[in-house]
């Protein structure tokens, strides 16, 4: 691509998170210089440790020049809810914080991974108004608002792209509403039984880890390499499943012991049911980003993961 920088230099926020990592190794693997930040150490994967609020490390550590930042880091579903004022600290004033560094970064590209949660209701379009009805769908809505005015003075070229639940995630649970997803999927391959904690009939809106990177990954090239046209809000692709379809695919890969239980936990139910349960992503389609077919794809990517 004629006056594209072949080494690019990505900023991955959350660098030592599921989705951060993953992207940050991808990117890596791709040929582009990564720097990474997170409050959680991880020097193996030569992440610098930094807080986003904290303004004079994150003066330091970034780089003078920087393509795009991608901005991983934050706090999730459940533990936003039990914890809304470390949610709107970190989520929020966090991102402005961030933001008040890029001030004179030479105006980089920046993709925020933002959430199906930003909306409520049957189904969820590109530009379906915004309508949380949790405090991490709240702070999302609000650091993509922080985001777009940081667009609008120069700071940087922003835009969201509004993710699915992401599983099946591996290790101990996360502190997102929708864990129980993954959770019931390793439960099932360990022979422990299958717990649903929402009710009859729920639809959950899901996306393999390995799409969501690929596509937040095509974003980022799409942004720099290409410079082409991205809306400043994105529907990244996931596919509709009913939780209890996800419950009988994992009994039927399970050892034959395991037995499904139904065991509503009333918090996690209250956020997952007021997230979309149909995803429309014409963006992503024209802009050829990666889906996967049902949800034996994302039991084989579980798997082929290990
Ligand atoms: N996993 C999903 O299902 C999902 C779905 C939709 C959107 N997202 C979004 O994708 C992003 C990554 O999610 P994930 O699943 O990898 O989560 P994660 O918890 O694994 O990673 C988030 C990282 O952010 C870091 N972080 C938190 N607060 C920080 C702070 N103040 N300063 C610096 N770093 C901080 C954490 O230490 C962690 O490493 C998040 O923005 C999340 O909201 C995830």
């Amino acid at each position: 691509m004629p006056g594209s920088n072949p080494q690019p230099v990505a900023l991955v926020t959350g660098a030592s998170g599921f989705l951060g990592g993953m992207l940050a190794a991808k990117l890596r693997s791709r040929d582009w210089v990564v720097v990474g930040i997170d409050r959680v150490p991880q020097p193996r994967l030569g992440v610098v440790t930094a807080d986003i609020r904290d303004v004079a490390t994150l003066g330091r550590a970034l780089p003078r020049h920087i393509d795009i930042v991608i901005h991983m880091a934050s706090l999730l579903s459940a533990f936003c809810e039990k914890n809304p004022a470390e949610a709107f600290d970190v989520n929020v004033a966090g991102t402005a914080k961030l933001l008040e560094v890029l001030a004179d970064r030479g105006q980089p590209a920046l993709l925020m991974a933002s959430s199906i949660a930003v909306f409520n209701g049957v189904r969820a379009t590109d530009d379906t108004p915004v309508r949380p009805s949790s405090a991490y769908g709240t702070s999302k809505v609000m650091a993509e608002l922080l985001i777009a005015d940081a667009t609008r003075r120069g700071i940087v070229r922003g835009h969201a792209a509004r993710l699915p639940t992401v599983a099946v995630r591996p290790g101990p649970p996360s502190g997102a509403a929708s864990a129980f997803a993954s959770t019931m999927v390793k439960n099932a391959f360990d022979g422990t039984d299958i717990s649903v904690p929402v009710p009859a009939g729920q639809q959950i809106v899901l996306t393999s880890p390995t799409a969501a990177v690929e596509n937040l990954y095509r974003l980022a090239e799409t942004l720099v390499r290409e410079r082409a046209i991205v809306p400043n809000t994105i529907n990244v692709p996931g596919i509709a499943v009913d939780v209890d379809d996800i419950a009988q695919q994992c009994r039927a890969a399970a050892p034959a012991t395991v037995r499904i239980r139904r065991e509503i936990d009333p918090e996690v139910a209250a956020v997952v049911t007021s997230w979309p349960a149909g995803w429309d992503c014409p963006s992503a389609v024209r802009l050829g980003l990666q889906q996967d077919t049902s949800f034996a794809d994302i039991l084989a990517d579980y798997r082929l993961r290990g």
